[in-house]
């Protein structure tokens, strides 16, 4: 069993206690609806050792003006038996006025690292995120806070975050788990049709397809993101939002691979969008 709770103050109670008895803390953020990627996480925090806190929050200012948050699912039972079967001692989830009281008006924005990729297509997104993610690390002081790299780019923004704001917390990246058929876990994949569904691997399958293209000797960031292009148009109706090729570290574009690349792309499936990303090692 986990513990639930919804309050600030509960939950900074409930940390101080695991820290007097001499426990370390390790966070894992979410937005709920969990999936076997979201369990991954968990279980890496639980293999480090200490106590496990998952936090649930469907966090309103990282979404736009007609983004699906009115929609986004909210299966808390379910999130909470999943949680505590993966191996969480305690949930957090809170209201969303715990987390914005009247009044609520300070921003966390990160400059650069936010400009291409997702924040391009979703301005504000990444304000709402770090803003988010700052007031759940000073809530739970974790000693570590664990990141897909399904979110490549937000698992960037997040470190850079907590390196420039001196957070004394360790980001932790974790794999991108995958369906059989290579689909990226993702609590969006069950808004698609069966037809998009059946179409949806092809994100994947173009990704390696770059890479394969890379091993065999080609550098040319132009010609790796032509084949992603062709690969996906084969294969979907769906509207590609962007292929980018990126240094790992700083998100900035490369014209020829050297070192390690990202690279990263989104997908609109109707009014799903989907995004996927693989590390190039030029
Ligand atoms: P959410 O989309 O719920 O994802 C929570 C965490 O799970 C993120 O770190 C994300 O990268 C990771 N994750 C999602 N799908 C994954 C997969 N297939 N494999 C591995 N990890 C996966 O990301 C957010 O929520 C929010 O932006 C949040 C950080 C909680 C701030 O609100």
């Amino acid at each position: 069993m986990s513990r639930y709770l919804t309050t600030t103050a509960a939950t900074r109670a409930a940390l101080e206690q695991a820290r007097a008895r001499g426990l370390t803390v390790g966070l894992v953020p979410t937005m709920g609806a969990l999936h076997e990627g979201h369990l991954s996480l968990i279980r890496k925090a639980r293999a480090d050792g200490g106590v496990v806190i998952m936090s649930i929050f469907v966090n309103p200012t990282q979404f736009g003006q007609g983004e699906d948050l009115r929609h986004y699912p909210r299966p808390l039972e379910h999130d909470r038996d999943l949680a505590a079967a993966a191996g969480a001692d305690l949930i957090f989830a809170p209201s969303v006025l715990e987390m914005y009281p009247e009044g609520y008006s300070t921003w966390v924005d990160l400059e650069g690292l936010t400009a291409g990729l997702c924040g391009r297509s979703r301005p504000g997104h990444f304000r709402g995120v770090c803003t988010v993610v700052t007031k759940l690390l000073n809530i739970c002081r974790p000693d570590r806070a664990y990141f897909g790299e399904k979110d490549a780019q937000q698992l960037v923004v997040v470190t850079r975050m907590a390196r420039d704001l001196n957070l004394a917390v360790e980001i932790v990246p974790c794999p991108t788990v995958r369906e059989a058929d290579g689909l990226a876990l993702s609590s969006r994949n069950a808004r698609l049709t069966a037809e998009q569904r059946q179409e949806a691997p092809v994100l994947y399958r173009a990704l390696l397809a770059a890479r394969e293209l890379l091993h065999g000797g080609e550098r040319d960031a132009a010609v790796l993101d032509g084949t992603v292009r062709s690969v996906l148009a084969e294969a979907t109706l769906g509207r590609i939002d962007y292929v980018e090729i990126v240094n790992k570290a700083d998100l900035s574009p490369v014209v020829t691979v050297r070192g390690e690349c990202l690279i990263a792309v989104a997908v609109w499936f109707g009014d799903t969008r989907l995004i996927d990303n693989i590390t190039l090692a030029g």
